[in-house]
């Protein structure tokens, strides 16, 4: 049985005060929760102001991104190394607003996720396709070259370490989200991607989460799907009461 898996992308929102203010709204609500897990991921400059509060609870802290290297002449980026100090324990990597806004290529991605899994973080890995790619029947040749050129590259142990996120393009910050079915559709022909690549096992055990305008209406239908995981939320997850409603639909 996989546990639910519900994580916030706070991507490029909040300020320190709001970011702290806001973790202390899940805390209260859902900092003890056994039956789901939850992540927020807030900006760099706030991971350790909100890792104080998340102190003692069982809310995890991930951050947005990260560099493959240690340390070294990368101005401007944050190592696996640095993440680990600053008390994170998962990154998310590959998102589409990474891949295709900041020109992202396959290879970099597959250097974060090797590296962040060999320091010993977690990783949520993003992978999707454009609204175009879905219209050309692309969807599972796009999600195909994403996961061989990123996933291919561990070992089934290290794989224990991810999470996949299917995250449409389309349907990021768009209001619209995949269908419960659209998603079902996808995560299942994953799942058996991973089988034949890695056994089924493995597969079994894998979490994929879905990702794309949900929210605390429709998180429920998603979520009842046998292979949605659980979900990765931007915008709902800025709004503390959008974000607990979400998590509690996790619980079942
Ligand atoms: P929205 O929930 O705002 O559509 O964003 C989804 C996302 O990109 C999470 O990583």
């Amino acid at each position: 049985m996989r546990k639910k898996f519900v994580a916030g992308n706070w991507k490029m929102h909040t300020t320190r005060q709001t970011a702290v203010h806001l973790a202390q709204q899940i805390v209260e609500a859902v900092g003890q929760e056994t039956a789901v897990d939850v992540a927020v991921c807030p900006p760099f400059p706030y991971l350790l102001p909100v890792r104080e509060v998340l102190a003692g609870s069982r809310i995890a802290l991930g951050a947005q991104n990260v560099h493959p290297e240690p340390q070294g002449a990368f101005t401007g980026e944050v190592s696996p190394v640095m993440l680990l100090d600053c008390g994170c324990q998962w990154v998310i990597i590959g998102h589409s607003e990474r891949r295709r806004g900041l020109g992202e290529a396959h290879e970099f991605i597959r250097r974060k996720l090797v590296a962040a899994v060999q320091h010993g973080l977690q990783a949520i890995l993003c992978i999707g396709e454009t609204k175009q790619e879905r219209d050309d029947s692309q969807t599972f040749a796009i999600l195909r070259a994403q996961l061989q050129d990123s996933v291919m590259a561990l070992t089934a142990d290290q794989l224990t370490k991810v999470v996949l996120a299917y995250e449409p393009v389309w349907a990021i910050g768009t209001g619209v989200n995949a269908t419960p079915v659209q998603a079902q559709e996808v995560h299942s022909w994953v799942r058996d991607w991973l089988g034949q690549h890695f056994g089924s096992g493995v597969a079994q055990r894998l979490r994929i989460l879905y990702g794309g305008s949900v929210n605390s209406k429709n998180a429920a239908s998603l979520l009842a799907q046998p292979d949605v995981d659980g979900v990765l939320v931007g915008g709902a997850s800025l709004q503390a009461m959008e974000f607990i409603t979400i998590v509690q639909a996790a619980k079942g």
